[in-house]
């Protein structure tokens, strides 16, 4: 791909402001010689005042969403993509939440510009497992891991049951759990399918990866053994 289209795709600018750098010799290749317009070099090997380039189309990233932002742009109030540097938000392929957390959801976030890499995350009859760290207004019964490994359990307005979860207890009101699929507001509408209400939902990991020590707010690409790692935890 022509070096203009090339960074203007990755979102440092339009195709006018990445000509004005390209004259401006601020895109050069690793040794510092300054690139032309006509330039095709790998994208790796090309350094903008000195900086390699974000990676170009397959990125994905996490992100510690915290309380209060929304996965949707069309959603009002704070959105994700405020916690990233601009840039990423003019990236053609546009980058994409991989499925949602709620507003009132914190945890891991997945985010890529790969459609087929998300569709494969998202779509139902994936089962790349999430796991959730989940606060109740009253305490456990007992009886929740049962009902919900039961694989029988439909929620209102919906025609299918719900995939068999596993859910753990922590706490008395507070538990763990884990499931494969990813409808809406899965979480809160088991919990209230038994009597329960949600008080408070962290998403800790996707398909077996963690948030590690990664603060809240705070954002880190995927290595590629990572982005292949989130399948290997697939559940049959
Ligand atoms: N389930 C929910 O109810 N909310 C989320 O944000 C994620 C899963």
């Amino acid at each position: 791909m022509r070096l203009v289209r090339l960074v203007a795709n990755l979102g440092y600018g339009s195709q006018k402001e990445v000509r004005g750098m390209i004259r401006d010799g601020r895109l050069t290749s690793e040794d510092g010689t300054p690139l032309t317009a006509e330039s095709r070099l790998d994208h790796r090997l090309i350094r903008l005042d000195g900086e390699g380039l974000d990676p170009g189309p397959g990125m994905v990233l996490m992100l510690h969403k915290p309380f209060g932002y929304t996965c949707s742009t069309s959603d009002p109030g704070r959105v994700v993509y405020e916690l990233l540097p601009e840039r990423f938000g003019r990236r053609n392929p546009v980058l994409a939440p991989v499925g949602r957390l709620d507003r009132d959801s914190t945890g891991l976030l997945l985010m890529t510009d790969d459609g087929a890499l998300l569709h494969r995350i998202t779509a139902p009859r994936s089962h790349v497992p999430k796991t959730y760290e989940v606060t109740l207004a009253r305490p456990l019964t007992g009886e929740e891991a049962a009902v919900f490994a039961s694989g029988t359990l439909m929620l209102r307005s919906e025609t299918t049951p719900l995939a068999p979860a596993l859910l753990e207890a922590v706490e008395p009101c507070r538990a763990r759990i884990t499931i494969v699929e990813g409808r809406y507001h899965q979480i809160k509408r088991m919990f209230a399918a038994i009597g329960n209400h949600v008080e408070q939902l962290h998403r800790s990991a996707v398909g077996g990866l963690g948030l590690g020590g990664l603060a809240s707010g705070k954002w880190r690409l995927l290595t590629q053994g990572e982005i292949a790692g989130l399948f290997e935890s697939e559940a049959e």
